[in-house]
């Protein structure tokens, strides 16, 4: 008898020694074949590793535990002003992340900056649907639905101007307190998102404000550890008090103009390019024309020309398809093309994707539906096209709910070349890129994947980038140095 339970035991062990030495193989290759997952921490990095996870168990682990409580399966409103407490978040905030590379230049800055916009001098107000702006040395005569107004008269003939600014901030930002029920599907949410436009665009468009708008812009980058960004913009023409319009290329100048004295101002940051990306709801003649300015803009520009590309929600514009024959002439403009934005699986939006990557796109701009295509994986994971992921982006545009269930998880798994971005964080309120880089580390990736990702992430937005070879040299030098400043100076206890 005894003799039958101890070899029982023993087989037992055996055989569970194996399985256990089998699942542990398992386990660490998956981690170790997924992004970033191979690369190596020195002792330093491992110290801040250590904290990092310490912070990060902590929070998951809580929403284990708790997951009525988990704030990353609820809407981004309702915990947005909650994130500053976490320590995770402040380790990334103050964590070099590299660059930017998908960010539309009108949903940069938030409500607030906006907000003071409406206090200049000679701004006309339109209080039709969508409110609009205009700056005007005389009553703009420009059709207006009810009538032009100077905005600081109608500004002193309101009662409460606390309460007017809190229904004029609106105008400015997606954020409100009731999400699920003012934005029940795609469409109420892309309304109220070209409505942002709309309003935004007199504000901006005006050329002195788009001057300070960007150089603005860029300073908010630089305080959130950033260094480089490739900036989409539909060049809207700018605009003088006295009614003058200008044309792309002035835009565009004004561009090289802001991003020469930016640089001149702080040496240490390596500079903006531009991917010129008009709207895809126009017929072929308006694109060629789109096709003719970023020509122009190349070529008088090259420094700060990074590529074109096409914008607007991809449901309701023009399919690529619809414009591959010109595409196919226009492949030396280099591509970043915006593609797989949907939920609509096998729909001719959906397959934005198959053409993107058959027309040689550089990266690909969200790439959401990206993972219910295999054999397009494996062309974007061989060819190397970039994925600039923007998870926030995705789950207030009501493509994903509970960000746990973002393809994201599955990009890094499978070691796909992605970047982490922020698309528009301006219009909700978020961080340029720290808020993104927070939701995604703790909402959306593996419990353990650790500091060697978010390096990793950051590394991949300058190596996908559209900096010349020396100039991405330069830049991954000067990431190096941020990096070693930040791990040298970690200090645990101060977060
Ligand atoms: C990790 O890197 C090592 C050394 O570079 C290599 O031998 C190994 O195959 C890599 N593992 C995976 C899963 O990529
Ligand atoms: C979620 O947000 C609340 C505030 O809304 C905060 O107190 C809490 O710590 C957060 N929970 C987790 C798990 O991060
Ligand atoms: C708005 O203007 C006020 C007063 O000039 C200033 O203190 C504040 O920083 C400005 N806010 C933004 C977001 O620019
Ligand atoms: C207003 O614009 C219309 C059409 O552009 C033009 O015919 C008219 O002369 C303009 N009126 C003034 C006062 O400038
Ligand atoms: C003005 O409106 C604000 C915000 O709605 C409110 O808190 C405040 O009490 C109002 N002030 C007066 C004098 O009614
Ligand atoms: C890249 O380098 C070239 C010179 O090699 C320079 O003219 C250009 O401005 C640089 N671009 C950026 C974005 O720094
Ligand atoms: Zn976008």
């Amino acid at each position: 008898m005894w003799r039958i339970i101890f070899v029982l035991l023993f087989t037992y062990a055996k055989c569970d020694d194996n399985y256990n030495e089998r699942r542990r193989k398992l386990v660490e290759l998956e981690l170790r074949s997924a992004l970033g997952g191979n690369i190596t921490l020195n002792d330093k990095e491992n110290t801040v590793n250590n904290c990092l996870m310490q912070h990060k168990f902590n929070e998951v682990d809580y929403g284990f535990d708790h997951p009525n409580e988990f704030n990353f399966s609820h809407h981004y409103f309702s915990y947005k002003n909650q994130i500053q407490k976490s320590k995770v978040f402040k380790i990334i905030k103050s964590m070099p992340k590299g660059a930017v590379l998908h960010i539309h230049d009108m949903a940069i800055m938030g409500a607030d900056y906006l907000l003071n916009i409406t206090y200049m001098e000679h701004l006309y107000v339109c209080f039709d649907k969508p409110v609009r702006f205009l700056f005007s040395n005389n009553v703009p005569n420009v059709t207006c639905g009810i009538q032009w107004q100077l905005m600081s008269e109608a500004r002193s003939a309101v009662d409460n101007v606390t309460e007017f600014d809190a229904q004029l901030r609106k105008l400015f930002t997606l954020v409100c307190d009731n999400p699920d029920t003012v934005y029940p599907s795609i469409k109420e949410t892309w309304t109220r998102f070209m409505q942002y436009f709309n309003s935004a665009y007199g504000l901006l468009t005006y050329r002195p404000n788009w001057e300070q708008y960007f150089y603005d812009a860029l300073t908010y980058f630089k305080n959130d550890n950033i260094m480089y960004v490739e900036v989409r913009s539909i060049l809207p023409n700018l605009y003088e008090l006295d009614g003058t319009q200008y044309d792309t290329m002035v835009t565009a100048k004004a561009y090289r103009k802001i991003i020469k004295r930016f640089k001149k101002n702080h040496p240490d940051f390596i500079g903006a390019k531009l991917i010129y990306a008009p709207s895809r709801k126009v017929d072929r003649n308006v694109l060629a024309q789109y096709i003719e300015n970023a020509r122009r803009i190349k070529r008088e520009m090259p420094e700060i020309f990074a590529g074109f590309d096409l914008v607007g929600q991809e449901d309701a514009g023009n399919p690529l398809i619809e414009f591959v024959p010109q595409l196919l002439e226009a492949k030396d403009l280099n591509f970043f093309f915006h593609a797989g934005e949907t939920n609509w699986f096998g729909t001719l939006t959906d397959e934005n994707l198959v053409d993107a990557v058959l027309l040689g796109t550089k990266r690909i701009g969200h790439g959401y539906a990206l993972a219910k295509h295999p054999q397009l994986m494996q062309e974007v994971k061989d060819k190397d096209i970039g994925i600039e992921v923007n998870v926030l982006s995705n789950a207030i545009l009501s493509l994903v709910r509970d960000v746990r269930n973002h393809p994201l998880s599955i990009f890094l798994s499978m070691d796909l070349p992605v970047v982490l971005s922020s698309d528009d964080p301006g219009a909700w309120g978020a961080d340029p890129l720290s808020d993104d880089f927070y939701v995604a580390f703790v909402g959306v990736t593996s419990k353990l994947q650790d500091l060697k990702l978010l390096k990793t992430l950051a590394l991949n937005s300058l190596k996908y980038s559209a900096l010349e070879p020396e100039n991405k040299t330069r830049a991954l030098q000067e990431f190096d140095r941020q990096w070693n400043n930040f791990v040298d100076n970690f200090d645990c206890s101060s977060y």
